[in-house]
């Protein structure tokens, strides 16, 4: 089992993010959390304290340079290194079809899905490299491999949260550190809801953001040596065909 040490989640403030900022604390980890929304990611560093946690929140929108770069020296700041990053910021902005979304849905979209993940890992590599060690971790999603009309944008976010994840994994690892791709199927956040999108096929069981969390933990807990670059995460009640 490895030293418990800084785990960074960006986009901590419900769902997926949530989740794993109070499991990773539960088990040990120092937690630093961003959103946008400050009075929640305030509130589950409150809960995590009370429950004899390490938690740093920070309000940060990082699709803005600053803002992102900011949140990761503060941590440094407050916690001391970073040895997990959970890129995990994302949203479906608006199901509908590409020649209906607007110019700035096109682009909040592409900046939400693709480049918060940029800024993440850009502001994050200086400190990984001087410790010669880091886990950075970028939130794709099924729709990062194949495709969905009515989410054409976030479909094409994910697609290149995928292929620069690829091309980091192999320009960093001779600095010890690790890039993994987690690839969900649909999960029970708000993240449906917030995109408009009413899914008619899910039943049963599907994923819960809990689940997500016990992905990373397995992730990051690895020895140094190896890593799982890419990991699909299904609930058994969803069908992918041809997968
Ligand atoms: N739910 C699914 O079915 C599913 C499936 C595959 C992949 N995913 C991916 O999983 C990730 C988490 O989504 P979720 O399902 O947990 O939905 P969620 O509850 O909506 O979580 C999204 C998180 O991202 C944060 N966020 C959004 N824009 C941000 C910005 N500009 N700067 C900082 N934080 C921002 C949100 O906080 P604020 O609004 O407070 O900023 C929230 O904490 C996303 O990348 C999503 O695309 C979800």
């Amino acid at each position: 089992m490895k030293e418990k040490r800084v785990a960074v989640i960006a986009g901590a403030s419900s769902g997926i993010g949530r989740a794993t900022a109070i499991h990773l604390a539960r088990i040990g980890y120092a937690v630093s959390i961003c959103a946008r929304r400050s009075e929640l990611i305030h509130e589950i560093a409150d809960s995590i304290h009370k429950e004899g946690g390490k938690a740093f929140a920070l309000k940060a929108d990082m699709t803005d340079w600053k803002e992102a770069q900011n949140f990761i020296k503060s941590t440094v700041k407050e916690l001391g290194s970073i040895d997990v990053l959970f890129n995990n910021v994302g949203a479906g902005i608006r199901f509908a079809d590409f020649e209906d979304l607007t110019i700035e849905e096109i682009n909040e979209g592409i900046a939400v899905n693709l480049t918060s993940v940029l800024y993440g890992c850009k502001a994050v590599l200086p400190v990984m490299k001087s410790q010669k060690s880091g886990h950075i971790i970028n939130t794709s999603s099924i729709l990062g491999k194949r495709a969905r009309s009515g989410f054409s944008i976030y479909t094409a976010g994910k697609h290149g949260v995928e292929g620069f994840s690829r091309s980091l994994y192999n320009e960093v690892k001779k600095y010890g550190i690790k890039v993994s791709i987690l690839s969900p199927a649909m999960v029970n956040t708000d993240w449906a809801r917030k995109a408009g999108f009413d899914n008619p096929t899910a039943k049963g069981k599907i994923i819960e953001p809990e689940d997500i969390a016990l992905v990373v933990q397995h992730l990051i807990e690895l020895p140094d040596h190896i890593t799982i670059w890419n990991v699909d995460v299904m609930a058994l009640s969803q069908t992918l065909n041809p997968l």
